[in-house]
């Protein structure tokens, strides 16, 4: 298959792009675009073919669910039950916005595309781009993040070509996205809401509108004898090539560690990668020093985090040592995928 390749540029042309990108969706063909947190891979959520081909294109288990994307709030009610009225309030608060809710799911919505599971994810992104496609496409789009299935998902057009070219019918490249992880997932199906995936939208965030919100416990914790109640967050996933650890512990030990370990894996022959801070690249000595920002800027580390993954894989770097980072706030989507990258392999200092 040859894929098209459509740059969003601002200009009076950008219609008849999104338009051409539609009508490949309402067909069953498939379409990457970009959103405010990663590219997706777009296929039409209420026809079971095209969440085939999705799974097909990715090399995904079919039985980890897809998030279905909208653009108006109300279309919800097609979809999805709010039965407690909770999806409302959370709306109100954060959409269009990185936020994903699970709900009860109605008969239309395919087992295929929710992986035979009685609830569907959610979503109403802000991007324009994505909203513009989904109105076009007749407003429910299926689409899990754009990269090959246990790659980092993608925050530009040309990683996610480096993964889909010749996959899938068309890429929309919209420039580089503003966040750079996924969504927030929050559980509203069970009695108590609680958190799948952690992302920009915040456990505090969610607090200020919510009673309660839990955690699932498995999201920090690789030890946890809990099964994870995402189904996607059980596989290993943002892996990159290389060997990686993080390496957690007071600073100045965690540094000493790293420069003694980069020396180890060098005398071994391996090519070394290491991911640092603005404050702390000047101390190592390895093959690629990256940082991921200011330590304190989570935002920065955030948009930074899956391209230096991707990078460290051009690069061909065997072992890779990362520092560890805070995990409130933002800080606990950024360890949630930084150690699940690294298999939660975890060197404590
Ligand atoms: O930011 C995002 O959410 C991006 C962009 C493209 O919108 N999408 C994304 O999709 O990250 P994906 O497929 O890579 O991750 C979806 C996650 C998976 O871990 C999946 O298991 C979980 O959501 N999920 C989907 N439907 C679910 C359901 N009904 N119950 C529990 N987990 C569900
Ligand atoms: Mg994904």
């Amino acid at each position: 298959m040859k894929t098209r390749y459509e740059v969003i540029d601002g200009s009076s042309r950008d219609e008849e792009r999104i338009g051409r990108a539609g009508k490949i969706l309402k067909a069953g063909g498939l379409v990457a675009f970009p959103t405010e947190t990663v590219y997706g891979l777009g296929g039409d959520a209420l026809n079971p073919a095209s969440s085939r081909k999705i799974y097909a294109a990715k090399g995904r288990p079919s039985d980890n669910p897809l998030i279905v994307h909208i653009c108006r709030w109300e279309d919800i009610h097609t979809i999805a039950e709010d039965l407690r009225g909770t999806a409302k309030r959370l709306a109100d608060a954060f959409w269009p916005g990185p936020l994903t809710m699970i709900l009860p799911k109605k008969e239309i919505v395919p087992p295929e595309t929710t992986g035979g599971l009685p609830t569907v994810a959610v979503r109403f992104p802000s991007h324009p781009v994505a909203q513009r496609l989904i109105e076009a496409a007749g407003g429910y789009v299926a689409a899990p993040s754009a990269n090959a299935s246990g790659r980092p998902s993608p925050t530009t057009a040309r990683y996610v070509a480096e993964d889909m070219d010749g996959r899938i019918d068309m890429i929309l490249d919209g420039g580089e996205v503003g966040i750079g992880l996924e969504s927030t997932i929050v559980d509203l199906s069970g009695e108590e809401p609680m958190i799948l995936r952690p992302g920009y939208v915040t456990q505090e965030m969610l607090e200020q509108v919510l009673d309660g919100v839990r955690v699932d416990e498995t999201i920090l914790n690789g030890k946890s004898p809990e099964r994870p109640k995402a189904p996607g967050m059980k596989y290993r996933h943002y892996a990159p090539r290389g060997e990686l650890s993080v390496v957690e512990g007071d600073a100045s030990r965690v540094r000493e560690t790293i420069v003694r370990m980069c020396a180890a894996a060098e005398a071994a022959g391996k090519k070394t990668g290491v991911i640092a801070t603005d404050e702390s690249a000047g101390a190592y000595r390895a093959d690629s020093v990256k940082s991921v920002g200011s330590r304190g800027d989570e935002a920065a580390i955030a948009h930074s985090l899956y391209r230096i993954l991707r990078e460290f894989d051009e690069e061909g770097v065997d072992v890779i040592y990362s520092e560890a980072f805070s995990s409130r706030g933002m800080g606990q989507a950024i360890m949630n995928r930084l150690l699940k990258a690294a298999g939660h392999h975890v060197i404590e200092v």
